[in-house]
């Protein structure tokens, strides 16, 4: 008996281990996916993953970009060619529009543009931040996004008063100077209720709401301001409706805006991320949805254009939080978007986009024709890592099954086309590998530190034969045309010009490539 009982008692505190241990992992179970919300959104096996040098390499390269084109007085500087610049931008209207950047070769600050380079910039540091501070570009990056959102907060002193612009381009591109040279006027132009542009103040709004995020932690101060603004441009924005191409018309020859329904849906999506009001949600999935988003067909993601974006963004609420939105049939029908826009990216899916060079780069248009490429690889990126973090094994495309792997091949492959891998066999990111443009079209790059040009006498360094005395390092040029070639000549504006917005989406593309982790970090409130 004694031994038999004894045997028993083993065995029934046995059995109160193994239910105490089911309860106590049930519980903290429980308390996981509660807290999965606002920690990872799935289980991710550690930290980031091996770092691949490569993309490495290309990500610190293409970061430097944002350091060239910073306008205003320079914060440890370390572009040995660049100085102040610009400082008094702004002072008409009394004013500090001195920081932001330069747009592109020239000196214009462009604000639609701008803003959509710190919104693409934002989103990348909050899905892979984690990945670019293993090779130290967090700080950087987070200095530049500063560097404009500082800019953005100045540029809109009350709440229906943006300022869009700074220069004037007509004049601007009557000069061939470097920016620290530049002594011409600086006119600046607003948008306001009687000349509305609910597409610049959106996109406005979505990069303060997105940046809003990013600072959050480390300085919470900033981010309210930061989301203060972001609410009230959006306001503004809603409110006033109209296009700023339409407003402003001079504006149509540099940054013709096609519609600002996009911006609006782009800009709520963002709002909603950044404060959970459900408000915002409703904005994008009610009858706003129904006007602007285009459901089912899918578009380019551009500076222009943001419905792909917004897209991929709210995909993200449903792979990550499927039982608290599975019976929201708008946000159903952008996920349903979203996928049919990686359907047409795919090579192989029975709706892929036949607009590709033999080499298989996405190619859509003669002028700067890689940020399209760029920004879609950077998508699909998202995408991909999206299904992987949340455990989606599939993506189907008119009945045929993709993986996740086969999104992150395609991103992989315009990277390693743009990275100089194709059949010019050069690299169209400057300063990155053995073979680069040299003859890019950036004034501050083709004039020697110490010329005194006045505005016109800096023409002779356009017409020079000779490469640029400067490196505009990390710069992403136009790229090839359709049929694969590159004319690497200064002047040749349509495919030698490197742009903010595509320094942006090459980052975001990279910073998804740099380690093999395959996923992204948790951001939502
Ligand atoms: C509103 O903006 C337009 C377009 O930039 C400008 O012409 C107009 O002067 C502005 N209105 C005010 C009151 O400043
Ligand atoms: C700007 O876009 C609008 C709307 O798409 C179009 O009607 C207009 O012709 C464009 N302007 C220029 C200069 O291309
Ligand atoms: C390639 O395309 C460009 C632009 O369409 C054209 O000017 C050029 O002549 C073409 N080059 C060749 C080799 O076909
Ligand atoms: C550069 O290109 C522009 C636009 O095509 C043209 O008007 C200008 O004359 C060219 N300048 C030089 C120096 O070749």
């Amino acid at each position: 008996m004694g031994e038999k009982s004894k045997s028993k008692g083993c065995f029934g505190w046995f059995l109160v281990i193994v239910i105490l241990a089911l309860v106590v992992g049930a519980i903290v179970y429980t308390i996981k996916k509660k807290t999965s919300h606002s920690s990872k959104p799935a289980p991710v096996p550690g930290p980031p993953g091996a770092v691949e040098k490569k993309y490495a390499e290309a990500l610190q390269t293409a970061m430097q970009f944002f350091d060239v084109q910073k306008s205003g007085k320079l914060v440890n500087n370390k572009i040995s060619w660049r100085g102040d610049s610009a400082l008094k931008d702004g002072s008409e209207a009394r004013l500090d529009l001195s920081k932001g950047m330069y747009d592109a070769g020239d000196h214009m600050k462009f604000g639609f543009p701008m803003a959509f380079t710190a919104t693409v910039l934002s989103w990348t540091i909050l899905e892979y931040g984690d990945q670019m501070e293993v090779i130290d570009q967090l700080k950087p990056a987070q200095d530049s996004l500063k560097w404009i959102t500082d800019y953005l907060i100045n540029a809109h002193p009350s709440a229906n008063v943006l300022y869009v612009q700074v220069g004037d381009p007509d004049k601007d591109h009557k000069c061939w100077e470097r920016p620290e040279s530049m002594t011409e006027e600086r006119p600046v132009t607003q948008v306001n209720t009687s000349s509305p542009g609910s597409d610049v103040a959106a996109e406005t709004a979505a990069a303060m709401a997105s940046a809003s995020l990013v600072f959050k932690k480390s300085d919470s101060t900033y981010s309210s301001t930061l989301l203060r603004h972001a609410k009230e441009l959006f306001t503004f924005a809603d409110k006033y409706r109209g296009s700023y191409s339409d407003s402003i018309p001079r504006v149509q020859n540099y940054y013709n805006s096609t519609g600002y329904g996009d911006e609006l849906l782009w800009a709520a999506s963002w709002l909603y991320h950044a404060t959970g009001d459900k408000s915002y949600l409703q904005y994008v999935t009610g009858q706003n949805g129904k006007d602007f988003a285009n459901w089912g067909s899918p578009t380019w993601f551009s500076w222009d254009n943001k419905l792909a974006g917004a897209q991929v963004l709210l995909s993200r609420l449903s792979f990550f939080h499927a039982k608290d939105y599975s019976d929201n049939s708008g946000l159903q029908m952008y996920r349903k978007t979203a996928e049919a826009v990686m359907c047409g990216l795919l090579p192989k899916s029975p709706t892929a986009t036949t607009d590709r060079t033999d080499g298989g780069l996405i190619w859509i248009s003669q002028w700067n024709s890689l940020q399209h490429p760029v920004a879609s690889a950077f998508l699909a990126a998202l995408y991909s890592d999206y299904m992987l973090t949340s455990q989606t094994a599939e993506l189907t495309c008119s009945g045929r099954s993709f993986k996740p792997s086969d999104l992150r091949d395609f991103a992989r492959d315009q990277a390693d086309y743009v990275l100089g891998d194709n059949p010019m066999k050069m690299s169209f990111l400057v300063g990155y590998g053995k073979k680069f443009p040299e003859y890019v079209h950036h004034r501050g790059a083709s004039i020697p530190v110490d010329a005194t040009t006045g505005c016109t006498g800096g023409f002779q360094w356009l017409e020079s034969t000779k490469p640029n005395p400067n490196v505009a390092v990390g710069g992403l040029v136009g790229g090839p045309f359709l049929n694969e070639t590159y004319i690497d000549s200064r002047n040749n504006s349509m495919q030698a010009e490197p742009s903010t917005y595509n320094s942006a989406v090459i980052v975001g593309l990279l910073s998804s490539l740099v380690t093999t982790s395959s996923a992204v970090q948790s951001f939502t409130t």
